[in-house]
């Protein structure tokens, strides 16, 4: 399989709880291959972006206010099914109800502060690598001589 791409953020919370090392660990020892990577906080703008899908929503305004409120990790993440992968790998949107072995099922208690983003389809990554990527993603393969023995 080809491999694809998925937008991950991890959110306020993972970074005012230091769990950034943790999470990021877990996309990395799967074998997801990051490709982008930055420590931002977001504009309003950029997050009312981000989060477009969810603006008539009644808690849409918590979210933005969350999302905005400190500085978050944005990530391109490589991999064959990088999208449904990343997704099993986060679990459930609520941290109460997500299961152990999940990110949000081992580390939140909450529905809204629930540590990690990851796009839900290719189009939706699509989109949301362009709104935190605008200059492009790093393309890499592994090295052959990082498994090569010395002469
Ligand atoms: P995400 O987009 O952040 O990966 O999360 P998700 O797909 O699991 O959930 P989604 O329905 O897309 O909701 C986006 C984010 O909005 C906040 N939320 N709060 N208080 C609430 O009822 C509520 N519902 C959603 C969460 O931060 C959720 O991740
Ligand atoms: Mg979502």
């Amino acid at each position: 399989m080809p491999a694809t791409r998925t937008l991950i953020l991890l959110k306020p919370d993972a970074v005012q709880r230091g769990l950034v090392a943790e999470v990021l660990a877990r996309f990395e020892r799967k074998g997801l291959r990051i490709v982008g990577m930055k420590f931002l906080v977001p504009s309003k703008e950029q997050a009312t972006a981000h989060y477009a899908e969810h603006a008539e929503k009644p808690f849409f305004p918590s979210l933005l206010a969350f999302i905005t409120s400190s500085p978050l990790v944005a990530l391109a993440l490589e991999g064959d099914q990088a999208v449904p992968v990343c997704r099993t790998l986060i679990g459930p949107t609520d941290g109460r109800a997500a299961p152990p072995g999940t990110i949000r099922g081992d580390f939140g208690l909450s529905k809204s502060n629930n540590l990690v983003h990851g796009s839900d389809s290719d189009i939706s990554a699509e989109r949301e690598l362009k709104i935190w990527f605008p200059e492009g993603l790093v393309a890499w393969r592994r090295a052959d001589t990082i498994w090569a023995e010395p002469n």
